[in-house]
């Protein structure tokens, strides 16, 4: 979590800085810093807030700092409350060195008792706290040594994972950058006199004259940045080459265009998301499809058996899709695994049967990284499902189909989640075609996908302004159950997950046929229920699910087929949807969920972008 960004040039610092931070303020926003070098002045400007970005522009606002060498940091807690005090970046005991840092120290107690024995003195609770502590101890112990090197040997003593900038005022011109597992990049121009450092690709489309050429820091390396040069070595000093990102998203992404937030935008533009996503990839003819990401070690991959999809949050909702899609038209037995659970079970797996799908949107979230390093560990066959290019999980995977839906900057996962539905009915099809998947069920799929971004436009438009008002008619309630069946309790599933965590109500999913073995309890007519009904294969059974709801007077809004005539005299409110292919009815059936949760968020007076205590890009276990 936490978000980095680092700048050397000849350029002012300060509104790099702060223009940079706002690209990575997803990674966590509950306090922000930068320390800015002024080598005229021989100082170095240090300031810090807790709370929101705009707490540190107020202060910074009305001040002419001068530097052209800074670091910059927006704060995810982990050890500490967030308060100036914990904010990063922090400092040695003479002001010195400052450090920001992302990832955890785990052996940090440890280490802060020696150094508090060795006379340092210590502010805050955070584990980033000792980093300068332990440089300059390092560099009173070794006078003769340049930072770096001293830098390099306290590596070893820190265990956990990182991504750390240093900026001393002892090597004035020059920031270093470590990094185990946490990612950093920097980008440079080609005269090699500015470097812009930052925790996410995204940043590098704020300054393309800075990002002609942008680099991923390997796992375990070092870099010294500045004077024009670049070394980057690993943690034993031997030299390494940098791993080049390719650059090719557009700024426009990152605009909100508009909308009042980013979430409403990426709602609105899943139609385009899931066009943009799904072009040039399906062959009509042969009724199949043709992923290039897949091609070179395509006979290897549909050699495979049994298919693990591994994600967090919204990413495992929607690997649940893909498992039910795989189990019924691909021929392979399907798991879908929640990351941070899977690494930690002991499963026999087979490198020859077994393959691993892993899916994220940020291709960052430690936990289904940690699962790809163990998987690739034991020799299983890893691909990747992700959409940021470049991203960690997508360099480790090396195999695999990205999204490409454009950066998705609100919190709360939304065009994300019906992209990798729309990708994983791809990869069904792309195993399906090589199996026995029948013509016709091949068929059904590509024209419904095909079909299905005109659907949404128009849906959409009709089902705005009646969610706004179920939202307005809803607000009073605290406790809410979401239920759905078959490929629509992980729908159900995700649009409880969108209400928790953008308006704080609580939410239930429940798999329809579950809700008689105990939530049903709960219900009263104070707590109301989202029923998702499509006229389906389970429809039946769904109907008299919700007699039993409205047996107990619990309030129902419904999700149901346009002509359905049966829905509206169960339930209290029917949102009405086109008729749409079950399997991949979840793209479809989320999407009021989506306006839902927002709305309710907006009329509590929240921003729905950035969600109290979560982070977009979640980079602890
Ligand atoms: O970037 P990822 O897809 O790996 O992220 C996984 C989850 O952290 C993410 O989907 C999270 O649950 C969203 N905030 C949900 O809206």
């Amino acid at each position: 979590m936490c978000g980095i960004i680092g700048y050397i040039g000849n350029r002012e610092a300060k509104p790099i800085l702060l223009r940079g931070l706002e690209s990575v303020l997803y990674r966590g926003y509950d306090s922000a810093g930068l320390s800015i070098r002024d080598e005229k002045n021989k100082t170095t400007h240090y300031y810090r807030s807790p709370g929101k970005l705009e707490n540190l522009k107020k202060k910074l606002d009305p001040l002419s700092i001068g530097g052209t060498v800074g670091i910059a940091h927006t704060r995810w807690a982990t050890h500490g409350i967030p308060s100036e005090e914990n904010a990063h970046p922090h400092r040695d005991c003479h002001g010195k060195i400052h450090v920001v840092h992302n990832g955890v120290i785990e052996n940090h107690a440890e280490l802060k008792k020696q150094l508090i024995a060795e006379g340092h003195r210590f502010f805050g609770q955070t584990d980033t706290e000792i980093i300068p502590h332990l440089l300059e101890e390092e560099k009173k112990q070794n006078p003769t040594m340049n930072t770096r090197e001293c830098l390099r040997r306290i590596l070893s003593k820190m265990e956990g994972a990182f991504a750390i900038v240093v900026m001393d005022a002892d090597g004035p011109d020059s920031l270093f950058l470590a990094r185990k597992e946490s990612p950093l990049l920097f980008s440079y121009n080609n005269e090699q006199n500015e470097f812009l450092i930052s925790s996410d690709p995204g940043t590098f489309y704020l300054y393309p004259d800075i990002a002609q050429k942008v680099v991923a820091m390997p796992p375990e390396t070092l870099v010294a940045l500045g004077g024009g040069k670049i070394e980057i070595t690993d943690f034993e000093s031997k030299p390494q080459s940098p791993i080049s990102v390719p650059m090719n998203e557009t700024e426009e992404f990152a605009q909100k265009q508009g909308f009042p937030h980013f979430m409403a935008k990426e709602i609105f533009e899943q139609p385009k998301a899931l066009r943009d996503t799904l072009s040039g990839r399906m062959i009509s003819d042969i009724a199949g499809v043709k992923l290039g990401g897949l091609e070179q070690q395509k006979e290897s991959i549909l050699s495979k058996e049994k298919i693990f999809l591994i994600g967090c949050g919204t990413s495992f909702h929607a690997s649940l899709v893909g498992k039910f899609l795989f189990e019924e038209f691909a021929d392979m037995e399907a798991h879908a695994e929640i990351a941070s659970l899977f690494r930690y079970r002991k499963l026999p797996l087979h490198p020859k049967r077994d393959l691993a799908l892993f899916i994220s949107q940020s291709g960052e979230t430690a936990d289904t990284l940690g699962c790809v390093t163990e998987l690739k560990n034991k020799n299983i066959l890893c691909l990747g499902l992700i959409n940021r290019v470049g991203s960690t999980i997508a360099r480790e995977c090396g195999v695999g189909i990205y999204q490409r839906i454009g950066p998705e900057i609100g919190v709360a996962s939304t065009k994300a989640f019906t992209a990798q539905i729309a990708n994983l009915a791809l990869l069904t099809l792309f195993f399906g075609q090589s199996k026995n998947m029948s013509l016709s069920d091949r068929t059904l799929f590509i024209n419904t996908l095909n079909s299905l971004p005109d659907i949404i436009e128009k849906t959409i438009n009709i089902l705005d302004p009646q969610i706004k008002k179920l939202a307005e008619d809803y607000s009073k309630f605290t406790n809410f159950l979401f239920l759905g069946r078959k490929y629509n309790y992980p729908t159900a599933m995700e649009g409880a997950l969108k209400l928790k965590e953008i308006s704080y109500i609580h939410a239930e999913a429940y798999e329809s046929g579950e809700m008689k073995h105990g939530p049903l309890a709960m219900i009263t007519d104070q707590f109301p229920t989202f029923f998702l009904c499509p006229n389906d294969s389970v429809y039946a059974k769904n109907i008299s699910n919700m007699q039993e709801i409205k047996a107990r007077s619990g309030p129902v809004v419904a999700i149901a087929t346009v002509g359905d005539t049966q829905v509206d005299t169960i339930a209290d409110q029917v949102l009405y949807l086109p008729p749409i292919y079950e399997p991949l009815s979840p793209i479809l059936y989320s999407i009021p969920l989506q306006l839902f949760a927002y709305y309710m968020a907006v009329l509590k007076g929240y921003n729905p972008d950035l969600p109290r205590n979560l982070a977009k890009s979640v980079t602890v276990q």
